[in-house]
């Protein structure tokens, strides 16, 4: 919802347009492309991704989708083919949700997971207000809600981990997707002298948050398996050389594909929460900015993916997405499956993310195969 996310939008409807594709946005500024199919009854089948980025990010995460969703309608174009069901092709808003928090928020909106007016009033980092975002960048549409029900939804994207790039497999086929808890951590203590503090009379919100950075890395090391645990962003105040922090404000993000597992890693961050601020004479408070259950795709729908995979001479595996992703959402309203491509050296969230051009291209082709053999079926 910045000048370069409303440049990026006015692009992607110009080149819907010029496919001669109708364009709607809806109420949470989520753009929809439609090329119609032959038979107006039949629920159209859906694809997409997202087009924004978190601010150091790379130029193929969620675009990736977006570009070879119009890629697939110029193709059919080319061949003069039209489907029975439509084809829509979806730009979902805020899927970072690093700036204006929960991620994954159109879709989630969309699928009516989260209300719309809370989610125009979610306030972002540096404090504007989503709402108006939209307003001012023009993308605060009037399309109802949910307006597609699609028959099914598959999304592209780049893997962003390392497994494809390391084992030289072409496709992932993405199975299951993580559970995702995020938390706002704010702590307060006293600012006092750096040197004259004796350091057992300190309230250290700067070494509190230091702490919760290192508890996180163990219990995801003690956890083993499938857990990982970050803290991204800390903010201290007053963020000086020579003075105790009185404020410390932090994010931590832990994910699991259990969700039995990922509640245990939050009880187990509370735990220490509690006890830091005991021995540390701190406060800490912690509100949730995120929290969904692990997801499972559609098998039959993957399993369609593998085969037109392997059809296409494209080497394949079942995958776990580590990353969040739309199609989580779309996941809780239709069958819904997603088509990974490797990620050099599994780079992702950093501008050196790179794929291969053939291995987009790959990963467009299964897109088409899929599509096109979804669109043309009937009831
Ligand atoms: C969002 O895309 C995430 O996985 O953080
Ligand atoms: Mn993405
Ligand atoms: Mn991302």
């Amino acid at each position: 919802m910045t000048e370069d996310d409303r440049l990026g939008r006015d692009w992607i409807v110009a080149r819907m347009n010029s496919l001669g594709m109708s364009v709607v946005v809806d109420r949470i500024g989520n753009i929809f492309g439609v090329r119609p199919g032959l038979d107006p009854q039949l629920a159209p089948v859906m694809t997409g991704s997202h087009i924004d980025t978190v601010r150091s990010g790379g130029a193929y995460d969620g675009n990736l989708g977006v570009l070879a969703g119009l890629e697939v309608v110029a193709t059919l174009d080319e061949a003069g083919i039209q489907t029975a069901r439509s084809l829509v092709v979806a730009v979902f808003t805020n899927e970072e949700g690093a700036r204006f928090a929960p991620d994954m928020m159109g879709s989630l909106v969309y699928v009516g997971g989260m209300d719309l007016d809370q989610a125009l009033q979610t306030r972002a980092i540096d404090g504007e207000v989503l709402g108006q975002a939209l307003q001012a960048i023009g993308y605060a549409g009037d399309a109802p809600l949910g307006l597609f029900r699609p028959d099914a939804f598959v999304e592209l994207h780049i893997e962003q981990g390392p497994v494809l790039d390391m084992e030289g497999v072409k496709i992932g086929v993405v199975q299951n997707l993580q559970g995702i808890s995020w938390q706002r951590v704010v702590i307060i203590g006293q600012s006092n002298h750096a040197g004259t503090t004796p350091m057992h009379l300190r309230h250290d919100s700067g070494y509190a948050a230091s702490a919760i950075a290192c508890f996180v890395r163990e219990l995801a090391r003690d956890m083993g398996g499938d857990q990982v645990a970050t803290v991204g962003k800390v903010d201290l105040t007053p963020n000086l050389v020579n003075v105790i922090a009185s404020r410390a404000e932090l994010t931590v993000d832990l994910r699991n594909t259990d969700e039995a597992l990922l509640k245990q890693a939050e009880v187990r961050l509370a735990e220490f929460l509690y006890k830091l601020s005991e021995s540390e004479g701190v406060s800490i408070d912690s509100t949730s900015l995120a929290r969904f259950e692990p997801v499972q795709f559609d098998t039959a729908l993957a399993d369609r993916i593998a085969r037109h995979a392997t059809l296409l001479g494209l080497s394949n595996r079942p995958m776990t997405s580590g990353a969040g992703h739309d199609a989580q959402m779309l996941a809780r309203i239709c069958p819904t499956a997603m088509i990974f491509v490797p990620s050099v050296k599994g780079i992702s969230h950093n501008p050196a993310e790179f794929t291969e051009p053939d291995d987009l291209v790959a990963g467009a082709n299964v897109l088409l195969a899929t599509l096109y053999e979804l669109a043309q079926r009937g009831n």
